[in-house]
């Protein structure tokens, strides 16, 4: 008899199996999103770098590829500031010692600038809602990589999404809006004190990331957060962070948490929006290949590292906080620099530790039955060591 796993979770989100996809930047796109969510589990856009009308039109093209719930992810502000505060804003906030080492770094790599820096500024610093579109007394607020959150959960609501998943910044400003759409509102956490915030906050389940999880992350490994989480909070907790197979899936269920939430295995697909080469390096990566570094973003994000990243590990000064990094590398690498990159020296390669595990590109409907099925058989085989 083929065994099939289902959680509470599963129920409330509308799934057949407690896997989640990871949202991770415009990789997991459409595509990716539909393949996950058709097999059962629940596909996650990652539409941060994205404008509202963009969040809209990968919506609406998911939808035509599954009539199945899934979800869209943001990273969230990070307030980056009050007012409207535009990306031009925040670039005249970066001292001119750092951005004179990021253009040194970019031209001994032989990178072109995609547009002089201050006019890029300039250009950013007009881009603000449209008038008469700002709300009365809040200020907009961007989010991570300078995108307008607030449009962006505007259409997330509009378009009625089954799921919003946030990450870094408190769910707090989006919750009743997204609650009242019929949106359920996840967190992702990487600590005890996270958690907590966010439930207070209106998140109404948490994922929990370990340490060895691709993407931004936290101090803490995955075997230590879970059942601190787990005994910390209320509400049900999703497991992440280097679980790449039903080993790990088996091991989440039987903590406690009631889905796993997985993105670096999802990355080595046929539908995953990276090239062709970087999924040959998380085939190629063992364990320890991905490192941590604040070359992009200002905050920890784990990787496979390359030459921007090496170049900034032996600069004379450290990285930025968020968001100035991430505006500092845009604009000397070109746009959305931190989303995606063609070019194999200073692409953000985000990983987890589990790409060691990676052996090769499959389907990513295969990842979801293999994942699931072994999961089922390890627990139900799980009482042979009680006598
Ligand atoms: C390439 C890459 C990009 C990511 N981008 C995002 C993102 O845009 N938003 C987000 O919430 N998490 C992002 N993450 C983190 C994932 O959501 C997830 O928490 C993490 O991948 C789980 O650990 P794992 O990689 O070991 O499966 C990213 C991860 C990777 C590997």
């Amino acid at each position: 008899m083929r065994r099939h796993l289902h959680t509470p979770l599963c129920d409330r989100l509308g799934i057949d199996v407690p896997i989640l996809s990871a949202g991770m930047g415009p990789i997991a796109g459409p595509d990716l999103v539909a393949a996950v969510s058709n097999a059962g589990g629940l596909g996650v856009l990652g539409c941060t770098s994205m404008s509202a009308d963009e969040v809209r039109a990968v919506i609406r093209r998911t939808r035509e590829l599954t009539d199945r719930p899934f979800g869209v992810d943001l990273i969230l502000p990070s307030r980056i500031g009050q007012g409207g505060m535009s990306v031009g804003d925040v670039a005249d906030m970066i001292p001119a010692e750092h951005r004179a080492v990021a253009e040194r770094i970019a031209a001994d790599l032989g990178v072109e600038p995609a547009a002089s820096a201050t006019a890029t500024a300039t250009a950013e610093r007009t881009e603000r809602r449209a008038p008469g579109t700002e709300r009365a007394g809040a200020g907009t607020e961007r989010n991570a990589l300078g995108t307008d959150a607030e449009a962006q959960v505007d259409v997330i609501a509009e378009e009625a999404v089954p799921v919003f998943v946030g990450a870094l910044g408190s769910p707090g400003f989006v919750a009743d809006r997204l609650k009242e759409a019929g949106t359920t509102v996840i967190s992702i956490v990487g600590s005890t004190k996270q958690a907590e915030a966010v439930v207070r906050d209106g998140a109404e389940v948490v994922i929990a990331q370990g340490t060895e999880g691709g993407g931004h992350t936290g101090h803490v490994g995955t075997m230590a957060l879970l059942p601190q989480v787990l005994d910390a909070v209320d509400v049900p907790v999703v497991a992440a962070g280097g679980i790449g197979d039903g080993r790990g899936m088996a091991a989440a269920l039987l903590m406690g948490c009631e889905a796993v939430w997985v993105g670096t295995r999802f990355l080595a697909t046929d539908e995953a929006g990276i090239e062709g080469w970087q999924k040959a390096g998380i085939v190629a990566a063992a364990d320890q290949s991905p490192v941590i570094s604040r070359a992009y973003t200002g905050k920890r994000f784990r990787m496979l590292p390359n030459d921007w990243t090496r170049a900034w590990e032996e600069a004379e000064l450290d990285p930025l906080p968020m968001p100035l990094q991430p505006v500092l590398a845009n604009q000397v690498l070109g746009r959305n620099a931190t989303d995606r990159g063609g070019r194999q020296g200073v692409s953000m390669n985000g990983a987890g530790n589990i790409a060691g595990l990676i052996d090769r590109v499959v389907p990513a409907a295969e990842i979801v039955e293999s994942m699931a099925g072994e999961a089922a058989e390890l627990l139900a085989g799980a009482g042979r060591f009680v006598r």
